[in-house]
């Protein structure tokens, strides 16, 4: 199969990187979970204190984040600096604060680099909020997925409760619909759907399902090209 680049988008909490990790395991791609560079750096944002407001501070601080994925024991994994986040990167903290750092210019510059840089041999699954309409333009398959959002609510707080946490229903809702918001109507790439994306709505379809659609259309997309 060729190798081609799939681009996941959508809202938050539709389960855009399930889908993108499963695609990627059965084809034998990379995966790259593009938000989890985003809370990366609003984690080092915060833990540094720099004040996301002051430009010139933030800046300054993007010299000094690097970011990495490594698969540790089966598990892609997010470090930031040399230490492993992906658990830090999915607190509510970071939840609270990740699209107001998405949402400036500098730090959407550096990280679309990065992420073209990743995809420039393709055999690569990215999902994210520009990753079909900004960072690849050019993928042969695009999905702009989409589910209620009562739906939404209750997989992330399955998956923070699986984690060990307490999520509370009000407050995980509230973050959905802020982060929903802001994502789409920033000035700099804003969350929307390409005009060639493949809309794939996930309400009622468990995981399995959802996959073979996608599957069906990645092996259409790359016999055809
Ligand atoms: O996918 P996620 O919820 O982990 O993403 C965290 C935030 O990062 C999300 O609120 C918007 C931002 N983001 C973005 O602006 N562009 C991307 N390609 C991926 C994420």
């Amino acid at each position: 199969m060729k190798n081609i680049i799939i681009a996941i988008d959508g809202f938050s909490a539709c389960g855009k990187s399930t889908l993108a990790r499963d695609l990627a395991a059965t084809l034998g791609f990379a995966y790259v979970d593009s938000g989890a560079m985003y809370r990366a750096v609003a984690l080092y944002l915060l833990d540094h204190l720099v004040p996301i407001d002051d430009l010139e501070a933030v800046g300054q601080a993007l010299e000094h984040i690097h970011i990495a994925f490594k698969n540790v024991q089966g598990q892609n994994r997010t470090f930031l600096n040399g230490e492993d986040v992906e658990d830090a990167i999915r607190d509510m903290r970071v939840s609270a604060v990740v699209s107001l750092v998405a949402a400036i210019p500098q730090v959407r510059r550096m990280l679309v680099r990065q992420q073209q840089a990743m995809g420039q041999a393709g055999g690569i699954v990215m999902d994210g909020r520009d990753i079909g309409t900004v960072v690849f333009p050019q993928a042969e398959l695009k999905i702009f997925l989409t589910a209620d959002l009562d739906q939404r609510v209750r997989r992330r707080m399955l998956e923070l409760s699986a984690r060990g946490l307490e999520p509370i229903e009000a407050q995980v809702r509230h973050n959905l619909l802020e982060r929903d918001h802001i994502d789409a109507t920033r000035a700099d790439s804003p969350l929307r759907q390409a005009d060639d994306a493949i809309v794939l709505d996930n309400t009622h379809l468990d995981r399995q399902q959802q996959l073979e659609l996608a599957l069906q259309w990645a092996y259409a997309r790359a016999t055809e090209v």
